[in-house]
C-alpha cells in the first residue's frame, strides 16, 4: 500500500508547478488508501502458515485485527461469485466473533469445571484460528471490483459468558455452517468456488465431530448423508440476529443479500422430544415479524433430512406438527413452514428455518 500511495503523492507533487519542496501543510490526499488486505501475499498465508491453527493470543486474530470494510479498488463488473462470498464473509464474521468471545471470556478451567476434557479450551482457540483462516479465504475470493465486508459488533448474550451454553451453541453453529455451505454450492458459478465451499464444510464437520465425541460423548455420525437445504440465505438470516443494530461499517453490503426477512421460528421445548414421530409445537419468536396466514389457504411444515424432504399439513390455528416418523434419528432435521408441499421455491417458504439436532441433550442445554 505505502509504495502505491507514495507514488501517487509524488506524481501529485510533480503536477503542482513550483512545488519542488514539500509544502508545510500538505492538502489531504484524495487517493483512497488501498488496504494491504487486498494483496493475497499480505499476512499469514492460509494453508502455508501454521498461524490459522496455532495462534494462541487472546487478542483478535488476523485478519479480524484489521476490521474495516474494503471498498472496491477497481472499476468493472463484480466477479461471478462475489455476492456469494460477501454473504459468506458476513456469516464468517459472526462465527469468528463468537469463538473470539469464547477465547477472551474463558480459560481451561471454565470447561474442565464442567467435566469437559482439559483440551477443550485449546481446541476452541484452534477453531477460532481456523475461522480466521476462513475469513481470509473469503476476503481473497472477492474481486477488487466489489466491497469486502468488514466486521460489525455482535451480541451473543449468555452464549459467550456461560461455558456450557457456549459449547452447545458451538455445536449448533458448526452444524448450521455445514448446512449453509452445502446450500451455497447450488448458487456457486465457478467450479473453484464449489471446491472451496466443500473444503471448508469438511472443516466445519470436523469441528462438529470433535464436539460430539469429546464434549457430548454421543455418536458423531449423521447417517449416510448430511442434510441439504436449498435456500442458503434463509439460514444466513438466522445468524444475522447476532449482529448489533447499526454496528456494521457503512459500506458493508446488506447481510445476507437478498434477504426475505422471514419470520424467525422456534418450538416449545416442553412440546417435543425432537425425535422423529414426536409432536412439536412451533413458535414465531419475533413479535415484530409474524407470519401472515390467509384464511382458507393450506400450509405445510416441510422437514428436510439428508437428501429428502417430507411435508405435513400445518394448522396455523394451533401451530402443532409431528416430526415425520419416517426419518432416521441421526444428524439434523431442518424445518420450515411453506405454502406448497416440499417448499419447491424460495418464495414458497413463509417462516423458518429451525434446526432440530438429533442429539437432544445438546439442544436442550441451549434452550
Ligand atoms: C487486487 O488488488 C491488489 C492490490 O492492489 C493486487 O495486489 C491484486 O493483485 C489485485 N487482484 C487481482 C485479481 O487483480
Ligand atoms: C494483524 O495481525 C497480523 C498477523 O499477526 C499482523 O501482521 C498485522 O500487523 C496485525 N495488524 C494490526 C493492525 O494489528
Ligand atoms: C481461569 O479463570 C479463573 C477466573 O478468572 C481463575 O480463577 C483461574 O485460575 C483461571 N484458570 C486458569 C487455568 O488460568
Ligand atoms: C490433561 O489430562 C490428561 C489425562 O486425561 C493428562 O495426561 C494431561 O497431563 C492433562 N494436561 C494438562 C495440561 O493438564
Ligand atoms: C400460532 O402462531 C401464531 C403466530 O405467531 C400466533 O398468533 C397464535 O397465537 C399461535 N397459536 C397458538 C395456539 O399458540
Amino acid at each position: 500500500m505505502s509504495l502505491f500511495i507514495n507514488i501517487i503523492c509524488f506524481l501529485g507533487l510533480l503536477l503542482i508547478p513550483g512545488s519542488h519542496t514539500l509544502p508545510i501543510t500538505s492538502p489531504p490526499s484524495k487517493a483512497p488508501a488501498i488496504s494491504p488486505l487486498r494483496n493475497p501475499d499480505y499476512g499469514p498465508i492460509v494453508d502455508q502458515s501454521s498461524y490459522y491453527t496455532s495462534y494462541s493470543g487472546k487478542e483478535l486474530a488476523f485478519p479480524a485485527n484489521m476490521t474495516t470494510a474494503l471498498p472496491a479498488t477497481e472499476e468493472g463488473p463484480p466477479g461471478p461469485d462475489d455476492l456469494l462470498f460477501q454473504n459468506l464473509l458476513g456469516a464468517e464474521w459472526v462465527i469468528y466473533s463468537f469463538y473470539q468471545a469464547g477465547v477472551e471470556n474463558f480459560n481451561e478451567s471454565s470447561f474442565t469445571s464442567l467435566g469437559a476434557p482439559n483440551t477443550t479450551y485449546g481446541r476452541i482457540v484452534e477453531i477460532r484460528d481456523n475461522e480466521a483462516g476462513h475469513g481470509r479465504v473469503f476476503q481473497e475470493a472477492i474481486s477488487n471490483t466489489s466491497v469486502v465486508p468488514g466486521r460489525c459488533n455482535y451480541d451473543f448474550g449468555p452464549l459467550v459468558t456461560d461455558p456450557a451454553a457456549f459449547l452447545a451453541a458451538s455445536t449448533i453453529l458448526e452444524i448450521s455452517s455445514m448446512a449453509f455451505l452445502t446450500a451455497l454450492l447450488l448458487e456457486a458459478k465457478l467450479p473453484a468456488s464449489k471446491s472451496s465451499l466443500m473444503a471448508i464444510a469438511q472443516t466445519e464437520s470436523r469441528h462438529e465431530t470433535w464436539g460430539l465425541i469429546d464434549i457430548w460423548n454421543v455418536s458423531p455420525f449423521a447417517g449416510p448423508t448430511d442434510t441439504v437445504y436449498p435456500y442458503a440465505n434463509q439460514i444466513l438470516t438466522t445468524t444475522a440476529v447476532f449482529v448489533a443494530p447499526a454496528s456494521c461499517p457503512a459500506i458493508n453490503p446488506p447481510f445476507p443479500a437478498p434477504n426475505q426477512n422471514l419470520p424467525l421460528m422456534s418450538y416449545k421445548t416442553e412440546s417435543t422430544t425432537l425425535l422423529p414421530g414426536s409432536p412439536i409445537t412451533f413458535t414465531f419468536t419475533d413479535p415484530t415479524n409474524q407470519p401472515k396466514f390467509k384464511k382458507g389457504e393450506k400450509y405445510f411444515a416441510t422437514y428436510f433430512h439428508g437428501l429428502n424432504s417430507l411435508s405435513v399439513e400445518f394448522n396455523p390455528a394451533n401451530n402443532n406438527s409431528v416430526i415425520p416418523p419416517e426419518f432416521e434419528s441421526r444428524g439434523i432435521i431442518l424445518v420450515v413452514i411453506s405454502d406448497m408441499p416440499g417448499a419447491p421455491t424460495m418464495e414458497s417458504v413463509i417462516a423458518g428455518p429451525v434446526f432440530i439436532v438429533e442429539q437432544p441433550v445438546i439442544v436442550n442445554s441451549v434452550a
